[in-house]
């Protein structure tokens, strides 16, 4: 039987600018940091800006934006608005679950992506972004199908073993004709060229590198203090090239 929210989705979905699904392959790269940032760029820059944590294990992009689930939660009215948080509209499971583990499996994963897809009242926006939880699988699969018109960002680390995921899952993105923005390689801490390289040998676009930021780990929870870091500046200028093509 056809699930009907498959065509409320499409609907939910319709009125999105643009989607920019942040993901990796490898965890512990700067995925949910990055978007959160660009998210809050975004948002200052007067751009209608929504940000879905789809990591259900484990969302982190809360921390990002100082955003505690007590103090903050989503209104129903024909579905479920995003509270907006720093301008942005905000939805995550944290909403929902609190502080607790969510160990979902195979078929639940599906099922709380179409859900919460099927319920999220986005309205008009620039950009969605998406923070996709480490690995490639299922999840990554179903957001292919969901978000017909996804632009993937890929954050790889310096090291030439989390290139080796992000080199995968950059050939699975291509081959199932996936839009790709291009890679963005975090937490650089010498002057190496190889991923750069490896890049471009792949066929696909180097968009910058952020170095590692020693006051970053004290600026997340502080907004200000965030925009303010040097990965900020960073990722904001990569940012602005991004979006002049
Ligand atoms: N350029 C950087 N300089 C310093 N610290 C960084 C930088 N980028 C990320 N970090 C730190 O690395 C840690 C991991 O970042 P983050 O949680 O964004 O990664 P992730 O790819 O989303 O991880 P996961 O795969 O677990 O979801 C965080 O503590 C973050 O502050
Ligand atoms: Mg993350």
């Amino acid at each position: 039987m056809l699930d009907p929210r498959l065509s409320i989705i499409e609907d939910r979905l319709s009125n999105i600018e643009r989607i920019i699904v942040v993901s990796s392959g490898k965890g512990g790269v700067g995925k949910s940091i990055i978007t959160s940032t660009i998210a809050l760029i975004l948002a200052r820059e007067g751009f209608k800006v929504g940000l879905l944590d789809l990591d259900f294990t484990s969302p982190t992009t809360h921390i990002a934006l100082g955003v505690s689930a007590e103090k903050i939660q989503p209104i129903e009215d024909r579905g479920i608005v995003p509270p907006e948080v720093h301008g942005i509209k905000y939805m995550s499971l944290i909403f929902y679950l609190g502080d607790k583990a969510a160990p979902l499996r195979g078929n639940e994963i599906s099922n709380a992506l179409l859900e919460v897809l099927a319920i999220t009242r986005w309205g008009k926006l620039d950009f969605l972004l998406v923070d996709m939880p480490p690995g490639i699988g299922d999840l990554m699969l179903d957001v292919l199908k969901y978000f017909k018109r996804a632009n993937f960002l890929i954050i790889t680390s310096s090291s030439k073993m989390a290139f080796e995921t992000v080199r995968k899952l950059l050939l699975l993105l291509r081959g199932l004709g996936a839009e790709i923005m291009g890679v963005i390689e975090n937490i650089k801490l010498d002057d190496s060229t190889y991923i750069r390289r490896e890049v471009n040998a792949l066929g696909e676009k180097f968009l910058g590198e952020i170095h590692f930021d020693e006051n970053l780990e004290e600026a997340i929870g502080s907004v200000e203090k965030l925009l303010k870091t040097k990965f900020a500046d960073e990722v904001r200028s990569i940012l602005w090239e991004l979006l002049k093509t």
